[in-house]
């Protein structure tokens, strides 16, 4: 037996997040939640007054970011620290999820994104979360998940999601913020949100987190035996 990666990708509200820690607890597997990777960029930026097009002090502002990912067993999200600091909620409010999408269209940015997620994913046994992890990060990745959801289903989990975490939150407004990040996220130039060719999809839309994970997770036992 031998650990393998695991690739999850999908829109906004397709349960990434959820089915990703609960996999990575039940394999021993480190997750990376790497929106919260952008998102901390983001509110950082919001934070320092620079403007999501100004790709180049984006950069400069991100080189001096030292990011880590550390999560509890209790937590619901992985807790971020940027150069020691503890971001909390604050990365998921709706200033910073209306701008992350365009923080994250440019190229010098991704780029400098995906070779740290390449880095961290090099010890393997690592679950990674994202848009392009399959198609980009971790190409070669063992095991590649594409998780989709109707439009209904997935603004219902973002507003129930904003109610459970004392974000203002109206079923209207949240609908069409995703249908707005939908598209910018998949109508990029650079690495848009697309199903790798030989991901798995799974439509969560009438499944439990529980019901996803064991699925993923009878997938992932048998690769690790594979090869
Ligand atoms: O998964 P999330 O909602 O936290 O992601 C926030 C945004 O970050 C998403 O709208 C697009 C961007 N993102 C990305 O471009 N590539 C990734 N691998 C992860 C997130």
């Amino acid at each position: 037996m031998h650990k393998i990666n695991i690739a999850i990708d999908g829109p906004a509200g397709s349960g990434k997040s959820t089915v990703a820690k609960e996999t990575a607890a039940h394999l021993s597997y480190l997750y990376i939640d790497t929106g919260a990777m952008y998102r901390s960029l983001t509110f950082r930026a919001l934070q320092a007054n620079i403007s999501e097009q100004d790709e180049d002090s984006l950069l400069r502002l991100l080189t001096d970011m030292d990011i880590t990912l550390k999560h509890g067993e209790k937590e619901a999200q992985v807790q971020v620290f940027v150069n020691g600091q503890l971001l909390g909620e604050e990365i998921r409010s709706q200033a910073v999820t209306g701008k992350v999408s365009e923080v994250s269209a440019h190229g010098k940015i991704r780029e400098e994104m995906v070779a740290r997620q390449q880095k961290i994913a090099e010890q393997k046994g690592v679950v990674l979360d994202g848009r392009d992890i399959g198609t980009f990060v971790l190409p070669g990745a063992e095991l590649k998940i594409y998780l989709y959801a109707s439009v209904d289903e997935r603004t219902k989990r973002r507003h129930l999601e904003n109610i459970a975490n004392g974000r203002p939150s109206d079923i209207l407004a949240t609908r069409e913020e995703l249908q707005r990040r939908d598209h910018l996220d998949r109508e990029r130039s650079i690495a848009p949100l697309k199903q790798a060719k030989d991901a798995v999809p799974i439509d969560t839309t009438d499944l439990t987190s529980e019901e996803v994970v064991a699925r993923i997770c009878r997938i992932a036992r048998e690769k690790e035996t594979e090869g």
